[in-house]
């Protein structure tokens, strides 16, 4: 990770740290060799919703992984032309919609003639279902308003520097629903990117957010304890691809009092594999395989 400005201090409230310490959601202690922690609630994040089932960041997709007992919806954000927040993981339309083009050239009125769900039943004739045909692609604030304030999300700021602006666009949303603080079981949002500017600029915005350095390592993955130590004064967790982490590392940002929640993981081998490292959480395309693995299945 590139160094950046080094943040004042690390600011999160010892009440949010409370909250999340009492549910598991955050390692007991980073002082401790191995940190004590309730791992009775270990995180299945519906990535892009159910997204092995029905189309990625669509509103079906988000209500199966809510169905299928997901404990975060994953939203990424795009950014129209007049400042929306659509849920999207592509600067462009062309991959998930019947349209062309980048999103930042896309005014939310056109975004929303653009059909999100048929490529999905082309792509999976084996899960087609009429229902997606059609189906238009979600603003983040529809989502909250479809899933409601005791839904909890995993945004993504995706290409920060592709919309400039849209951290504040995001925070106004949260604050305007009243998701930026914690409830008895844990943090209502999740605020995640691979920018770590991005971060920096919501951590500065609101100390309190609980924030996921995502890590893109072309390589196996290595971490330095300057690294988890710079972590730390921002964020309360990693996420990194899972194929590229060991027992090693997991332990690692563990024994640093950070989360570790590694994408994407499909099948049953590695979730276990994932879950006997000690990982706190993983996304998944499947949240009921990951349910099943959690509950012995
Ligand atoms: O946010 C975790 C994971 O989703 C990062 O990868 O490309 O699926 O957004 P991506
Ligand atoms: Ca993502």
């Amino acid at each position: 990770m590139k160094r950046k400005k080094k943040i004042a201090a690390f600011t999160m409230s010892i009440a949010l740290v409370g909250s999340l310490l009492s549910t598991g959601a955050v390692p007991a202690s980073g002082n401790e060799k191995t940190p004590s922690m309730n791992t009775s609630k270990l995180l299945n994040v519906a990535h892009r919703g159910a997204s092995g089932h029905a189309p990625e960041h669509t509103i079906p997709s988000y209500q199966l992984g809510e169905e299928m007992k997901g404990d975060y919806i994953e939203v990424d954000l795009q950014m129209t032309k007049d400042g929306t927040l659509i849920a999207m993981h592509d600067e462009s339309v062309d991959r998930t919609t019947n349209g062309t083009g980048l999103v930042k050239d896309y005014t939310l009125e056109q975004i929303k003639e653009l059909d999100a769900g048929s490529w999905f039943n082309e792509k999976y004739p084996e899960k087609a279902d009429s229902a997606y045909e059609g189906i238009q692609v979600p603003t983040l604030e529809e989502v909250i308003q479809t899933f409601g304030t005791g839904a909890r999300y995993y945004i993504e700021t995706k290409s920060p520097d592709v919309y400039p602006g849209m951290e504040e666009e995001l925070l106004r949303v949260l604050n305007k629903y009243h998701l930026t603080g914690v409830n008895e079981r844990s943090s209502k949002v999740f605020i995640q990117s691979f920018s770590q500017e991005s971060l920096l600029k919501m951590h500065n915005l609101n100390p309190n957010l609980p924030l996921i350095q995502l890590i893109s390592y072309k390589e196996p993955a290595t971490i330095s304890e300057e690294e988890l130590q710079e972590l730390s004064e921002y964020a309360v967790g990693v996420g990194m691809s899972a194929s590229k982490i060991d027992e090693t590392y997991v332990q690692q940002v563990r024994n640093a009092g950070l989360l570790i929640h590694p994408y994407t993981v499909n099948d049953k081998e590695q979730m276990t594999r994932l879950l006997d490292w000690g990982v706190t959480g993983m996304f998944t395309n499947y949240p009921d395989v990951l349910n099943d693995v959690l509950h012995g299945k």
